[in-house]
């Protein structure tokens, strides 16, 4: 099983998660995509999406399916979300493709949080993948210099404007054996937008494509 066909299927497995009627969140990238095909079958189901970002929001409309304002919408039922990598404690590090700041609030504004992704995102520390951290364009060396002091190496993602208009400094060389703690302190420094640490609202479930096929992780079961 290719890479590719192990994230189509734990996209698809998120559709027994839609709840008719309603409108449900979407993220970014290309797990998502896969969902976002696949949604187009039962897009009468449901009432629209929103979707946190304009390349999610452009394929939703080509495929027909209504794009809400998260401030229209009020508490959505779901969203469905890939991560670039994830624990067993279902906490995540999202945002290699800069949208991590309207996937939080849309993560946030939703009931339950399911995650699609092929299983080598699953680790058992999260910090291989350089976690993304957004930053207001002025306060980039400044919080850069602040990474460095929590032990962190941040590249600027040179050439990337967030939807948001910000800039994305990559940090390396993190162990993250306290995912809660690190997502507060680095959100705390000022200049920071967001980071791409999702551990206070994690995912609730967790779906792995995999050539034995689709492993399903919960919140309750796997914490
Ligand atoms: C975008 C994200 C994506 O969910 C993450 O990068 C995973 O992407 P892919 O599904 O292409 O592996 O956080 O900001």
């Amino acid at each position: 099983m290719t890479q590719d066909e192990a994230k189509r299927a734990a996209a698809e497995a998120a559709l027994k998660y839609l709840v008719p009627g309603e409108v449900l969140g979407v993220g970014t990238g290309s797990t998502v995509n896969f969902f976002i095909d696949a949604l187009a079958a039962r897009k009468r189901d449901i009432r629209g999406a929103v979707s946190s970002s304009n390349a999610s929001s452009e394929r939703l409309q080509k495929l027909g399916i209504p794009v809400l304002d998260l401030n229209d919408a009020g508490t959505l039922s779901i969203y469905v979300d890939g991560a670039d990598e994830a624990n067993a404690q279902l906490q995540l590090i999202k945002g290699g493709g800069a949208a991590l700041t309207r996937e939080k609030i849309v993560a946030a504004a939703s009931r339950q949080f399911i995650c699609i992704a092929d299983e080598s995102k699953l680790v058992e520390v999260l910090g291989k993948f350089p976690l993304p951290v957004e930053v207001i364009p002025m306060a980039r060396s400044y919080v850069a210099r602040e990474l460095v002091q929590l032990g962190g190496q941040p590249k600027w993602r040179e050439g990337v404007v967030t939807d948001n208009g910000n800039v994305i400094l990559d940090v390396s060389g993190l162990q993250i054996f306290d995912p809660l703690q690190l997502e507060e302190q680095i959100g705390l420094l000022t200049g920071v937008v967001s980071v791409g640490l999702f551990a206070r609202r994690a995912a609730d479930v967790l779906l792995l494509g995999a050539a034995s096929g689709v492993r399903e992780l919960k919140a309750g079961s796997s914490r």
